[in-house]
């Protein structure tokens, strides 16, 4: 059975996340806020990272302590919004590495079209976090993921700021192994496949295109 969505609904999370739906937000915040509301969601999703115990000496005497084990992690942004999240969880996360998937929504059809590819050699044992601001119809998420397990990843996670009903059955459908994270699962799309209420153009918003 598919993992539910994770929700995040920390106050701090929330009151950005208003932010980023008021239109009146600039591009500068809007880039600012995008990698803040990443950065703390990183903290959650990274929450089941193995540990294992080591032996330091304190500045009183030895001790046992934890450290992350086990295999590492990759963040991967479908470009472009994706990118406004990497700066985030870098913050958290500084040694991961980071691949990237480049993937638009034909603006017709609103199927997800790839024209890029570019992963860390070693992505088939890594925990990877693919970040997308946006989940809509859920079509570029469910390819980007296609292309990953393509490559032999295992261990897939997703974590999007805004996610519609509709895009969450698709990816909960294709990939039931992928745990979700989002700050606001909305209502509905709209007749042009756009997140109610969401936030617009995510990538036009944080690249200033439009
Ligand atoms: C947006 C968003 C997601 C996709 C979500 O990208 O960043 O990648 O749409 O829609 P879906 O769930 O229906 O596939 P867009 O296609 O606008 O490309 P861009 O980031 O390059 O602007
Ligand atoms: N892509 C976006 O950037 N926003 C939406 O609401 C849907 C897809």
């Amino acid at each position: 059975m598919a993992n539910k969505p994770l929700i995040m609904d920390h106050p701090l999370i929330q009151h950005k996340l208003t932010l980023l739906r008021d239109k009146r937000t600039g591009s500068k915040e809007f880039r600012e806020m995008i990698a803040e509301v990443s950065m703390l969601m990183c903290y959650e999703a990274t929450r089941d990272l193995p540990l294992k115990e080591v032996e330091i000496e304190t500045p009183m005497t030895m001790t046992k302590s934890n450290v992350i084990s086990g295999r590492k992690l990759a963040f991967v942004p479908i470009l472009r919004a994706g990118l406004g999240m990497v700066d985030g969880v870098l913050e958290m996360i500084p040694a991961a590495k980071v691949g990237h998937i480049g993937i638009y929504r034909d603006p017709e059809s609103h199927k997800p079209v790839d024209y890029y590819c570019k992963l860390p050699k070693d992505i088939a044992s890594r925990h990877v976090i693919v970040l997308d601001p946006m989940l809509a119809t859920g079509g570029s998420a469910v390819e980007a993921i296609n292309l990953l397990k393509k490559e032999g990843v295992q261990n897939i996670k997703f974590m999007c700021i805004i996610a519609a009903p509709e895009g969450l059955d698709a990816l909960t459908t294709a990939h039931p192994d992928v745990q979700v994270y989002c700050a606001a699962l909305d209502e509905k799309l709209d007749e042009n496949k756009y997140i109610l209420p969401g936030l617009g153009d995510a990538g036009d918003r944080i690249f200033g295109t439009k």
